[in-house]
């Protein structure tokens, strides 16, 4: 299979005097699945339709495979997205969709019964549309960017919605695609749910990038790791602690030290060697949660449109 991704150069995107998108760079690779992270109006979906040509960027470029996507000579064939799982026709069955997407994009009928059986839709491949709930509406759209084999895959929040069953699904089903050798960018405004999904991980906020790296090093990076520490001589621990290089503030209604850069196991045997007893010794690591709103608490858009099924999006409000 010939490398296939997506490069995003200097990408921007202005709604009057809204920059959606501020001067974006990333490049997103086969093989893995990248996540694309955000609070809500950071600009994911405003990308991914550039990248899909939907959108006329202000400046820059968005290429796949080396090619804007207008230039692609069989789009479907190389490129394969789910945006919006609802604009399927109502009256339509799931089947009929999918062949009209294939003959008006020239594709092999036979491929429908294929991507059904992928997607688990097989049995209802004959009922209308209209009546599928939101995970089967997903994995009909899914079908559909599965249709052409395409080697590149953009999903906008297709876990928006869904039961926790249907999650696991999509998350699974993302990763296998990935795994056959393909380019898959999702996004996301839950970083939980992107830690679990995703490999390599693209952080914007406010349409501008954050970060670009792999989930791990993102979690590494931004949750800090603290120790609690008391002991009775609790002036000598912290003498000892500070002798030692690491960084010890107090708190004071506690009386209890609060250690970063060291592990629990190294203090455990600092103490020990200075003969200071320890009444105390508890790690911390900040959650992931946590560390997005740290890192995104001003680049947040809206306050007061989250929505209530959403407490990822509400606990971003509180905090800001
Ligand atoms: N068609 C549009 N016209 C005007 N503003 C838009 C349009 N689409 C998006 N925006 C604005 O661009 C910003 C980014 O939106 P969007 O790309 O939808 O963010 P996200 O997908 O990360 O939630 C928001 O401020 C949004 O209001
Ligand atoms: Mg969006």
């Amino acid at each position: 299979m010939l490398v296939a991704m997506i490069e995003v150069k200097g990408l921007t995107k202005k709604f009057g005097s809204t920059l959606a998108v501020d001067d974006l760079t990333f490049i997103v690779k086969p093989g893995i699945v990248t996540g694309f992270l955000g609070p809500n109006g950071a600009g994911k979906s405003t990308t991914m339709r550039m990248i899909l040509g939907l959108d006329r960027p202000t400046a820059g470029t968005a290429t796949i495979n080396g090619q804007p996507y207008r230039a692609l000579k069989q789009p479907l064939r190389t490129v394969g997205s789910l945006l919006d799982a609802k604009w399927v026709h109502p009256n339509r069955s799931a089947h009929a969709h999918l062949r009209w997407m294939a003959a008006s994009n020239n594709l092999p009928v036979a491929r429908v019964d294929e991507v059904l059986g992928l997607v688990g839709l097989s049995d209802v491949a004959g009922k209308n549309a209209g009546g599928f709930s939101l995970g089967m509406a997903q994995r009909l759209g899914l079908a559909g960017a599965l249709l052409g084999d395409p080697e590149v895959l953009l999903f906008d929040e297709p876990v928006n919605g869904l039961d926790p069953e249907g999650i696991v699904w999509i998350r699974k089903f993302m990763q296998q695609l990935a795994a056959e050798g393909r380019t898959v960018l999702v996004s996301s405004h839950l970083l939980t749910e992107m830690s679990l999904t995703a490999h390599q991980l693209i952080v914007i906020g406010k349409g501008r990038l954050i970060s670009d790296s792999t989930v791990d090093e993102f979690v590494d990076r931004s949750t800090k790791s603290t120790v609690r520490v008391r002991g009775p001589r609790l002036d000598a621990l912290r003498a000892m602690l500070q002798q030692a290089g690491i960084d010890v503030i107090d708190e004071p209604t506690t009386n209890t030290l609060i250690a970063s850069g060291a592990s629990t196991d190294q203090i455990g045997d600092l103490a020990a060697a200075s003969g200071l007893a320890l009444h105390e010794l508890a790690g911390h690591t900040g959650s992931l949660e946590e560390a997005f709103m740290n890192l995104t608490a001003d680049q947040v858009e809206f306050h007061g449109s989250a929505s209530e099924s959403n407490p990822a999006a509400q606990s971003l409000e509180a905090q800001s």
